[in-house]
């Protein structure tokens, strides 16, 4: 099995391919429910390069928009979190939308017969919580639970929606996000590129195995790894990894074709601990950073034309062989 065309990897059109075909038709984390705690608490962020805010109405539910004003397009919140006192109003014209929303004003427009305010309210995204997790599609293809498979059975004995999340952060490197994803669902790399993590588990027993949705990797740890062991990789581009009472969850978003952002959230079973929580998060995050220079480099290889596809490991790659097989099916390249 060979690994994905490096042409794939270096395009605009493929960018804009992928965002059409696999991020506007599947389910996206993005991140702690609690991380919207009250009536107007929202989340603004991209996904692939698509606006959207997910916002908490004064009856409590979670709904998510697109990050564009009606009138002439304008982004209306920031990316980030933060708390809307009113309605969220357009920083160019002053347009203002509800909770649910509708437009509810439109100061100094004027006046014309055929306008009518209802018929302009912010494009409603489709929103799921599921254990605590919020998920937003634009034109899923099939139902959350669907999209998670085996995952639901995998954690069925985890308590994750019971911790609380800590922290949120976001890493950006030069890269496409399908290398990066490639280099998340193998161990292959261990040796190489995670010196103090080799030394840390059992890597003998380092196993991969696919599943429907997703592709967990596990690994005896030697004492003092703060990784429980178990890493997973769901479809299309989040992950999820254990900790001893603890665990992270990370969503991999292209920025382009050659530029990727990680948004890390931090999860604790106990957040008074906050000493080991600081350690835990630092030791975690020198790990995902170690692996930034190697994808950066095969990432100009690739786009450079100076390789074309080689062989994927029966042992190691069976991650990269499924997530590439998905990628492939969504692009309807096989
Ligand atoms: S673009 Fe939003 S009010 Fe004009
Ligand atoms: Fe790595």
């Amino acid at each position: 099995m060979l690994n994905l065309d490096p042409a794939l990897y270096a395009t605009s059109r493929s960018f804009l391919e992928e965002r059409e075909r696999i991020f506007s038709r599947t389910w996206q984390l993005i991140g702690p429910a609690s991380r919207l705690p009250e009536p107007g608490s929202y989340v603004a962020t991209e996904l692939a390069g698509l606006k959207l805010f997910v916002l908490r109405g004064r009856d409590g539910a979670l709904r998510a928009f697109r990050n564009v004003c009606r009138h002439r397009g304008a982004r209306l919140l920031e990316e980030g979190t933060g708390r809307c006192a009113g309605p969220v109003r357009c920083p160019y014209h002053n347009w203002s939308y509800d909770d649910q929303g509708r437009l509810v004003a439109m100061p100094w427009f004027g006046e014309e017969a055929s306008f009518r305010k209802e018929d302009w309210p912010l494009h409603q995204i489709q929103l799921r919580e599921w254990r605590g997790l919020v998920f937003i599609a634009f034109a899923p293809e099939q139902e959350l639970e669907a999209q998670l498979g085996e995952l639901v059975a995998e954690l069925a004995g985890e308590p994750i929606e019971t911790y609380q999340a800590v922290r949120e952060e976001r890493l950006v490197f030069d890269a496409n996000w399908k290398i990066y994803t490639d280099n998340f669902v193998e161990g292959y790399h261990i040796p190489g590129i995670h010196p103090n993590f080799f030394q840390a588990i059992e890597f003998k027993r380092f196993e991969t195995t696919a599943h429907d949705g997703f592709v967990r990797m596990t690994a005896p740890p030697r004492e003092g790894l703060f990784y429980r062991g178990k890493w997973l990789w769901m479809w299309p581009n989040w992950t999820l990894s254990l900790f001893d009472g603890g665990m992270n969850t990370s969503r991999i978003n292209p920025l382009d074709h050659q530029r990727t952002e990680l948004i890390y959230n931090f999860y604790f079973a106990d957040p008074s601990r906050t000493n080991a929580i600081e350690d835990t998060i630092q030791r975690n995050l020198a790990v995902v950073r170690e692996d930034f220079g190697i994808c950066i480099e095969t990432h100009k290889n690739y786009a450079n034309g100076s390789y074309s596809a080689g062989p994927l490991s029966p042992h190691h790659e069976a991650g990269v062989r499924y997530f590439q097989d998905k990628v492939r099916k969504s692009l309807s390249l096989a």
